[in-house]
């Protein structure tokens, strides 16, 4: 084992070891109710599940599908939601007595709102799960109150059963297209219009083998110009039929003229055609379950088909589990993969093969209602495109090996310099919304802030352009974040460092504001997040931005290096605290004259310094932070011998804490807490530790209180070895000096050996490909091997020529629709 005595060695570790995390962390962490974001929640006590959300055109109005109410809230400027209307659409006792009959859950039985749609200029309609019994309704947007008269409105096919199971919805010129499940089982999944009147009908899908497959609904959208709607879904895989239950992602389109045939496809579908979206890194495992989708429209000046549509998307195999990936694919691909060849079922053996047969149409054309029986028998069986639908630039736009990401808005920013970039929003499942820029060298997340408490299988995540607010509707209310807090950054390096396309420094104000609220000109670098090409500060070098307020200990008369006053007897165990500015900096402690030595000095993993104050160590010390090439000054501190010791005459065993100036970091703020309880613990007696007393006999003595814990925890895991050395000093310290010394380096390296091999595993399985003879892919079933190799974009192909000499059973039950496998095919897992 390397023996970490040089400090050349274990500097070069440590810049191993920061130097791997790239871009993939969130700059700052906001955890919830930190003050420099400010997260408002509307959450009244009568109202529950309040996940449906839909803002009005205006985008002043947000409307609220809730658990057996309908809201309509005002949104203001900052995000706050203010209550206007509350419609009550609650199931009567005998409906939910039914429901409870059935053997539902009681929590299940309430109505809970699933669709939610502005379908004129003066209704709006919503559905309900309505105790599994689904329901309709017209609302009057003007009174904001539901229409009633006549029979109630049938829900089946528009809304699921169940409120777990997923379902997308979407109004295009008064009619409602849907994708759910359309019986109470969940076993009949179905794309549909309705509210179709004048010359159209209502129309759905038929039943022909494998238009559907076990899908999870995800999203829907509708292009004007093209008159379509497209839906997106993951499902089962069919043509990969050497895995069982391959999940694939897919974007299916229909065509808003679509009127049904004649005969054949009599009030069914004639231009439905579905096609594989595949978001995978070349040599690795697909990322095949599709999470969310959203739409971003194109930038001004640019052509309807360079709309883009940006997906999460996770793994189904067990080597990518926890993981997400976000792939963006652009309308003119899609159109070019529905407009190419598509892949044949073979009905005797139930396998899908390119086209064998001549083409008679182009499936997935518009305008087939009065075509021959012949050409839309061929459309019938011909609607899953032969090639998939690649990720633009057939690159994934990111990986998240830490966060499993399930919601997603995305935006266009504009900057002065007639520059553009796209802001993604995304929650994570464990309720943080991260808020990322895209770069040409990859992805930068520039925060991340805790909206919920607790994960949520239901949620939604909504984009309010034009108040600049991101709204997130879930179980606990609804949230709102303004997507940007500029002037948290209080100095033009923080300004610039945060590469936040919203912010730039004001040098007249000296500032950091919102773009659009400067006069002139301002300093911003979203690219390069280069302090030097900007901000003054880089030419005037030391500046501590932090160090401003000073904490009780601190003395603003303190000379030389102005810091904070930290008094201290000799041979107590001084700990100096720096705050964390972003979790991309590096901090390190500087010394006026003499170095940090590693043999005296511990630096801990939270940026803290601890060593024995002897008379060398007493002085000046600075904490700097170096983040993309710059270096600042983020506190100082002048450590001094206590002049009169007017505590006990025996010296205390307890340190001597100094909290740092007010911190906004989640772990930072934790770890002031936590201290800050621990000075209320009592003092130890002086007398239990006696200065004669052995190392072991120490230990042993103090085993057991809480000072001892005290000090473990202040000196955190892993350095118990140099902790009980430091407590068991003696007048004699130099001798035990060299023993703490020389322990200490032995745990460090011995720490850093570890922590470079975990770090160094995490690279690679987070940059490397997942090759068959990986380590990690070893591991993988012979499937997830299969699938490495057999997801080639023509696919299909394998499954014509593959070596299935022998039909295997398994197979053939598959084909037929809905295999009796007795799962809810759409409850989220
Ligand atoms: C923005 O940050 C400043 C400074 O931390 C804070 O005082 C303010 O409340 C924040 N505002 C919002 C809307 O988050
Ligand atoms: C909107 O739709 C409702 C319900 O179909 C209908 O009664 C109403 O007349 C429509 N309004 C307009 C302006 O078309
Ligand atoms: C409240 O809702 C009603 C009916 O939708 C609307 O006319 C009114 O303007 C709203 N009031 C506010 C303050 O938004
Ligand atoms: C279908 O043909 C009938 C008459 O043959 C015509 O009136 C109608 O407009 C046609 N429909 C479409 C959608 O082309
Ligand atoms: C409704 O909210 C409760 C918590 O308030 C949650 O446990 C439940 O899962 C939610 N139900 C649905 C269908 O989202
Ligand atoms: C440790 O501290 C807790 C409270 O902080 C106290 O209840 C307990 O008695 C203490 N134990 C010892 C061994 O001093």
């Amino acid at each position: 084992m390397a023996f970490c005595g040089l400090p050349a060695v274990c500097l070069s570790l440590i810049t191993i070891i920061s130097g791997c995390h790239g871009n993939a962390i969130p700059r700052i962490t906001f955890p919830l109710d930190s003050p420099g974001r400010v997260v408002s929640i509307f959450s009244p006590p009568d109202v529950y599940n309040a996940t449906t959300l839909l803002l009005s055109k205006d985008e002043e109005t947000l409307f609220v599908g809730a658990r057996n109410t309908l809201l309509s809230l005002r949104v203001n400027e900052w995000g706050g939601l203010i209550l206007n209307r509350t419609l009550d659409w609650s199931p009567t006792e005998k409906d939910l007595s039914d429901c409870s009959m059935k053997g539902k859950e009681k929590t299940d039985c309430p109505n809970f709102v699933r669709v939610l749609q502005v379908l004129n200029s003066t209704h709006m309609y919503a559905c309900g799960t309505f105790a599994f019994s689904p329901r309709c309704t017209y609302i009057n947007s003007q009174q904001f109150s539901l229409v009633t008269g006549g029979k109630p409105e049938e829900g089946r096919g528009r809304c699921p059963y169940n409120p777990y199971q997923k379902n997308t919805a979407i109004t295009v010129g008064g009619e409602l297209y849907t994708g759910t499940v359309a019986d109470y089982r969940g076993n009949r999944p179905v794309i549909s219009r309705h509210l179709s009147d004048g010359g159209h009908v209502d129309l759905k899908l038929d039943d022909t083998l494998g238009w559907l497959d076990e899908p999870t609904f995800i999203s829907s959208a509708s292009i004007p110009s093209e008159e379509k709607v497209y839906f997106f879904f993951s499902e089962i895989g069919r043509e990969y039929d050497f895995i069982d239950k391959f999940t694939v992602s897919r974007i299916a389109q229909v065509c808003t003229s679509d009127n049904g045939g004649q005969r054949t496809l009599q009030r069914r579908w004639t231009t439905f055609t579905k096609a594989q979206l595949l978001c995978q890194a070349s040599g690795e495992l697909p990322y095949n379950v599709l999470q969310d989708m959203t739409t971003l429209q194109p930038a001004g000046g640019a052509t309807e088909g360079d709309t883009l549509f940006y997906g999460i998307f996770s793994s189904q195999w067990s080597v990518n589990a926890g993981r997400s990936a976000v792939c963006v694919f652009s309308l003119r691909d899609i159109k070019e993969v529905f407009a190419g060849s598509y892949k044949f079922l073979n009905k005797d053996t139930l396998k899908w093969t390119t086209r064998v047969q001549e083409k008679i149409t182009n499936p997935g054309e518009c305008g087939l209602h009065n075509a021959s029986d012949n050409v839309l028998r061929f459309v019938k069986e011909n609607f899953l495109a032969d090639k998939s639908v690649l990720p633009v630039n057939q690159k994934l736009t990111m990986v998240s090996s830490d966060h499993h990401y399930s919601n997603i808005a995305a935006q266009r920013v504009q900057t002065d310099n007639d520059k553009e970039y796209t802001v993604l929003y995304l929650l994570t499942e464990t309720g943080f919304l991260h808020k990322a820029v895209l770069l040409e060298e990859g992805v930068h997340i520039i925060e991340e802030i805790q909206v919920l408490t607790r994960p949520q299988l239901v949620k939604n995540l909504l984009l309010s352009i034009s108040k600049g607010v991101v709204l997130v509707g879930s179980a606990e209310g609804v949230v709102s974040v303004p997507v940007s807090n500029c002037s948290y950054y209080s100095s033009c390096a923080e300004c610039v460092l945060a590469r936040d396309p919203f912010c730039g420094w004001d040098p007249s104000r000296r500032v950091c504001a919102v773009i659009s609220s400067i006069e002139g000109s301002f300093l911003q670098d979203v690219d390069g997040g280069l302090v030097c090409g900007e901000c003054e500060e880089c030419r005037a070098p030391v500046i501590t931005p932090r160090s401003r307020s000073g904490s009780g200990t601190g003395s603003p008369k303190s000379p030389a290096p102005p810091g904070e006053l930290v008094s201290v007897s000799l041979n107590e165990v001084v700990h100096l605290q720096c705050p964390a500015v972003s979790h991309l900096a590096q901090r390190h402690w500087e010394r006026q004259n003499s170095q940090i030595s590693l043999k005296i000095y511990m630096q801990h993993e939270d940026g803290s310094l601890s060593f024995l104050a002897t008379p060398s160590t007493l002085g000046g010390y600075l904490c700097k932070a170096e983040e993309n090439g710059f270096t600042q000054t983020l506190i100082a501190f002048e450590v001094r011998q206590k002049s009169s010791p007017t505590l006990q005459p025996v010296t205390p065993s307890r340190p001597q804490v100094t909290q740092s100036s007010e911190t906004r970091q989640a772990p930072t703020t934790k770890w002031v807490t936590m201290l800050q309880d621990r000075e209320e613990t009592p003092k130890p007696k002086a007398k239990e530790l006696q200065p004669t007393m052995s190392v072991r006999e120490t230990q042993a003595v103090t085993a057991n209180r809480n000072v001892s814990e005290n000090k473990q925890d202040r000196l955190k895991v892993g350095v118990a070895g140099g902790e009980h050395q430091l407590l068991a000093k003696t007048p004699s310290y130099l001798q035990e000096l060299v023993v703490v010394s020389v322990l200490l380096a032995l745990c460090i390296s011995a720490l850093l050996t570890i922590a470079l091999f975990n770090v160094r595993q995490r690279c690679r399985s987070r940059t490397a490909p997942h090759s068959p003879g990986s380590q990690r892919a070893g591991a993988a079933s012979p499937q997830e091997r299969e699938a490495l190799r057999g997801n080639s974009p023509s696919g299909g192909k394998r499954n014509g020529h593959a070596n299935n000499t022998a039909k295997s059973p398994n197979t053939l039950s598959n084909g037929t629709l809905n295999g009796s496998n007795g799962h809810l095919p759409n409850t989220p897992i």
